[in-house]
């Protein structure tokens, strides 16, 4: 038998709304039945709405790469998401949406991360020097640390500056409080509960996220006063502040791209948390691939600092990270609404019903992929794994609402990745295997647990 990674149980068959809608505040992985990973469609019928879940690749092009106004973001993701992010791009839809994915994707195009490249490096740098302190000690939570390493990335590459600055760490510090005000924030969209019913946010809600946006006002106010006097360092938010939509001309005035801001910050380093994190307890897990991307980083990064055209030489790295996202997709779920009435595989889709993407079955679906549990970044090199890309395979979506941020993080993890196997031997803690939950992102439910020693 394999040694396979860790996978939530699935719940029985059929089980009762109620016990559905118990098990699912729970946990939304383990509230799903296994015939998931095979089937694909599914229905849900609740007394209130239906639901559907696409796992067929033509209905996930279907939805994801139609008309954006035919499959909208379902109101229940902006009521959840709302006082932390205003009128950020993950929200919103329709005229103001295209708007803001105009202004905004031109700095993460390949030509600009050249550019944004040297301030990963030294986030990366930094994440070894933080590390260092563990080495050769006890155990270490690993999710706290590539959290604090993501973040770092984002206000290097954002705002240019580190984490230790001090509005930086507020942010960082208070978003932590932020979620555990509210853990399962756009999760909740998820849950089939009637648009009646009202959504309320907790005052600690309502007070992190207000305190968050006045931080970040604070450094996109004070950008915008130095772009005003010429002394703006050429960063992600200088670009994003400057360009304007090429159709009406408009920029972001300062709340709307502290709104941008605030998603930059969650989703960019959440997601890039998550998926670091499982990628080093995979390595500790398998060791073989570990001495692998080690011998790999030290070819490639030796002696010294490498350069952006280098980062495409590490190839063990990124089949490591995408095959880490595979099994532990950041995102596990994505929710649209059908604007109009749908036809699914001879099924009629009412208007208004809830269509649920799913890289976390798509991802371990056993029609897609061969071995679906079993961990092997050697896949992507076999025809089932160069299809199982191109079919099933979402860790960023796809079409016109693909996440902007997919190249910057598919240059980020590897590279930190590396970095930190090259510095680090990671081994997992007896006892402490790591159960997968799905939170904001997909985390462990009690941490991730290794040791490291210094190589
Ligand atoms: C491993 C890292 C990342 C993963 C797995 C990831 C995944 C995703 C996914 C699945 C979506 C679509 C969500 C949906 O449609 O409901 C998304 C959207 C988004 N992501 Fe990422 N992301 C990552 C990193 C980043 C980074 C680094 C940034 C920016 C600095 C970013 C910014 C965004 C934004 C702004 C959206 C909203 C796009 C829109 O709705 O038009 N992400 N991301």
């Amino acid at each position: 038998m394999p040694d396979l990674p860790p996978k939530p149980a699935s719940r029985p068959d059929k089980v009762s709304l109620w016990k559905y809608f118990r098990l699912f505040r729970k946990d939304i992985l383990s509230a799903q039945p296994s015939r998931l990973y095979h089937a694909w469609m599914a229905e849900f019928r609740t007394p209130f709405f239906r639901s559907y879940m696409c796992n067929d690749p033509e209905l996930v092009d279907l939805v994801l790469k139609g008309s954006p106004d035919d499959f909208p973001k379902s109101d229940r993701v902006r009521e959840g998401l709302f006082p932390l992010l205003g009128n950020s791009v993950f929200i919103t839809n329709g005229e103001t949406w295209k708007r803001q994915r105009r202004i905004i994707d031109p700095a993460f195009e390949g030509g600009r991360l050249r550019d944004t490249f040297p301030a990963m490096w030294d986030a990366g740098v930094a994440a070894v020097e933080r590390l260092d302190k563990f080495a050769d000690q006890g155990p270490v939570e690993i999710e706290a640390q590539t959290s604090h390493a993501a973040a770092d990335v984002i206000f290097r590459t954002l705002f240019s500056i580190p984490i230790e600055h001090e509005v930086a760490g507020a942010v960082f510090s208070t978003f932590r409080e932020h979620q555990i005000a509210q853990p399962v924030v756009n999760l909740g969209a998820l849950l089939p509960l009637p648009k009646w019913m009202p959504r309320f946010h907790s005052r600690k809600t309502k007070e992190t996220a207000k305190q968050i946006r006045g931080l970040i006002e604070q450094l996109t106010a004070e950008r915008m006063a130095e772009i005003k006097a010429g002394t703006a360092p050429d960063d992600l938010a200088t670009k994003i502040m400057t360009t304007a939509d090429p159709l009406t001309g408009d920029v972001f005035d300062t709340e709307e791209m502290v709104d941008q801001v605030a998603i930059f910050f969650l989703a960019g380093h959440e997601t890039s948390a998550s998926a670091l994190a499982w990628a080093l307890y995979l390595m500790a897990r398998y060791p073989e691939w570990q001495e692998k991307l080690a011998e790999e980083a030290r070819e490639v990064m030796d002696p010294g600092k490498i350069y952006f055209s280098a980062v495409s030489k590490l190839r063990v790295s990124r089949d490591v990270f995408r095959e880490a996202m595979r099994l532990y997709s950041p995102v596990p779920m994505m929710v649209r609404e059908a604007a109009c009435p749908e036809r699914f595989r001879e099924r009629e889709v009412p208007k208004g019903s809830q269509i649920v993407l799913s890289p976390w079955h798509l991802h371990r679906h056993d029609r897609m992929w061969e071995r679906p549990d079993e961990f092997d970044p050697g896949r992507f090199q076999t025809e089932n794994g160069k299809e199982g890309l191109r079919k099933a395979y979402l860790p960023f979506s796809a079409g016109q609402r693909v996440c902007p941020g997919s190249a910057f993080a598919m240059i980020e993890g590897p590279l930190i990745l590396s970095l930190l196997v090259r510095a680090f031997r990671f081994e997992v803690v007896e006892g402490h295997e790591p159960v997968p939950q799905a939170h904001l992102t997909v985390r462990a439910k009690d941490g991730i647990w290794l040791t490291l020693t210094r190589r």
